[in-house]
């Protein structure tokens, strides 16, 4: 299978298992489950589900196992996007192509997605551990994403976002930011396909050098894109960042230096991949392929 092929399979089976996963109205809560479906399947690039399976596939042979874990990273990240797009942080209208959930459902009912969101992706990971004979992997793998987006990850991240706004921060401070915010999710999504694929320790821990590397190029992207990119293809709005002087890679160094970081960091990202060859084609493309995404 090619690349494209690959990835519109992988696609494929997050969206089938979301699709089943959200068909769980009880009457009263209908609100809640259409605007958690509204942005949820508003058409996302599913890259945190697609690393993990990608991730899951260099070393385990039954990809089911890991489908849970994989469809809770994108609620968990999907939550993340309705927070963030609220008045009362990036104030944004537009996302994955459609008006933002707040937009559509009021701030109140978009909370309130966020949080079902969240809660649900941790309730589907611990109804599978508890049925594993062996649960030791799952628990690890709930426990490193639960890590990921708490309050010494991506909610650390985001709050300290906030709180440069207006702000000249130094390098440290902000990548403090990018990898609290958006790489920690990415390296977790690594981690938990190999951890659940039964990897070796040694490769465990290359996946989070890994994640580390492609997590940052990836928000250092997005920084860039808020500035050259086209809001159609992009499906946000662009200059986002500038109206809210916001801390970023372009507006710390330029965008020349932000695009030559992104490749080193994918380069070294790559460097680590490599080591399993033929088997890690996939994940080497993808990762390329991030250096010059326009969406
Ligand atoms: C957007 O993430 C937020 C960041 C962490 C930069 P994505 O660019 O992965 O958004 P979707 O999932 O494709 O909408
Ligand atoms: C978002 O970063 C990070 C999280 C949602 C955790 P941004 O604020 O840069 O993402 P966009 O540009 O709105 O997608
Ligand atoms: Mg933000
Ligand atoms: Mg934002
Ligand atoms: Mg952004």
């Amino acid at each position: 299978m090619n690349f494209k092929e690959q990835l519109k399979d992988y696609i494929e089976l997050v969206n089938t298992r979301l699709s089943s996963y959200l068909d769980y109205e009880n009457g009263y809560n209908s609100t809640l489950i259409e605007s958690m479906k509204y942005s949820l399947f508003a058409g996302g690039k599913r890259l945190r589900p697609v690393l993990a399976l990608a991730s899951y596939d260099l070393f385990g042979d039954h990809i089911c196992e890991v489908m849970p874990y994989a469809c809770a990273l994108e609620m968990i990240h999907t939550y993340s996007l309705i927070h963030d797009d609220l008045p009362a942080m990036d104030d944004d209208d537009y996302r994955r192509g459609k008006l933002t959930n707040h937009k559509i459902y009021g701030e109140g009912i978009a909370i309130l997605a966020g949080d079902g969101l969240l809660s649900y992706a941790f309730e589907i990971m611990l109804d599978d551990a508890s049925k594993q004979k062996d649960p030791g992997p799952y628990i690890r793998s709930i426990k490193e994403i639960a890590n990921a987006v708490g309050i010494s990850g991506m909610i650390a991240g985001q709050t300290v976002d906030l709180e440069s706004e207006g702000k000249v921060i130094d390098k440290k401070i902000l990548e403090y930011i990018h990898l609290n915010k958006t790489a920690a999710l990415i390296v977790a999504s690594l981690k938990t396909g190999a951890i659940i694929g039964r990897a070796p320790e040694r490769d465990v821990k290359c996946m989070e050098q890994a994640g580390l590397n492609l997590g940052l190029a990836f928000q250092i992207r997005d920084d860039i894109l808020d500035v050259t990119g086209d809001k159609g293809k992009l499906g946000k709005s662009i200059g986002s960042d500038i109206d809210r002087h916001k801390s970023t890679y372009p507006a710390l160094f330029g965008l020349e230096t932000s695009v030559a970081y992104v490749k080193e960091l994918t380069e070294n990202a790559n460097s680590l991949l490599v080591r399993y060859k033929d088997r890690s084609d996939f994940l080497l493309e993808l990762s390329n392929y991030l250096t010059k995404r326009e969406s």
